[in-house]
């Protein structure tokens, strides 16, 4: 049966911890899906992990609804979470709608997923009672790394702490039906999700969120480098592609490759 809100309002009800991964292509997400991850978070990582940008501040439109789209396709179950790339609601509360509308219209996304509290609070408000479900985005808000000065744990002093808490509480007022908190002190997203009827998804926020996300190539062992402290690698695909590609080339070097078998009469 295909995931909706009303099964993720549940899990926290039921005090059931659940699974959020992100996807990018429709393989990616049926594997997912077969897998039974209630939730894909078709994430504006998109432009690290695959489009080789430097942060997720180029991403467009464009970009995540192609992207989006191909996840839909991929799935069957899962509920399919698009993320509102930088610039495309922060300009107006109008542009905010339209561009929401179009990851549920053209994408057939179940809901968007945006960055902030603040004044993002009166769009979350007028996007959830236009019939557009939100996931709030709080703590380490990757879009605006520029005014941030890097990827920082958010929430360590006690002013910004107390606003991470009281954005928390304004977006569920607001309407939104589950947050995301990235890099935060567990201490902190415990009192969040305490505080909350909504579930919280943590990464980097400790273990007493109510689900915990992670990106598709950080938990695959894929992206390169060491992996930041919050990244738990359950497989190691980078090494199992390089020793793959590496005995492929040597197998064609060799005439190995393609056998008998694997070639048609
Ligand atoms: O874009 C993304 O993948 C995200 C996760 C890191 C939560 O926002």
């Amino acid at each position: 049966m295909p995931v909706t809100v009303r099964d993720i309002r549940a899990y926290k009800e039921r005090g059931e911890r659940f699974a959020m991964l992100t996807a990018y292509d429709a393989l990616s997400a049926r594997l997912l899906d077969e897998a039974g991850i209630p939730l894909i978070l078709v994430g504006d990582t998109l432009g690290e992990v695959m489009l080789g940008h430097p942060s997720t501040v180029p991403v467009t439109m464009d970009d995540m609804l192609h992207h989006t789209a191909a996840v839909r396709r991929g799935t069957s179950n899962c509920f399919v979470v698009g993320d509102m790339p930088f610039m495309s609601y922060q300009t107006s509360i109008e542009d905010g709608m339209r561009n929401a509308g179009r990851f549920l219209k053209e994408a057939g996304a179940n809901c968007v997923k945006l960055e902030g509290g603040g004044r993002m609070i009166e769009l979350v408000g007028r996007l959830t009672e236009s019939g557009i479900p939100v996931m709030g985005h709080l703590g380490l808000t990757p879009q605006s790394i520029n005014q941030l000065g890097g990827h920082r744990v958010q929430g360590r002093d006690a002013a910004d702490a107390l606003r991470i808490v009281q954005d928390a509480k304004a977006l569920e007022s607001a309407g939104a039906f589950a947050v995301v908190l990235e890099a935060v002190p567990s201490a902190l997203a415990a009192e969040i999700t305490q505080s909350l009827e909504i579930p919280t998804i943590g990464i980097g926020a400790g273990p007493d969120c109510d689900g915990q996300v992670l990106v598709w190539h950080d938990f695959l062992g894929i992206t390169p480098g060491k992996a930041p402290r919050f990244v738990k690698r359950y497989a190691s695909l980078a090494d199992e592609i390089k020793t793959a590609a590496a005995e492929f080339a040597s197998d064609v070097a060799a005439g190995t490759y393609p056998a008998p078998e694997h070639t048609y009469d």
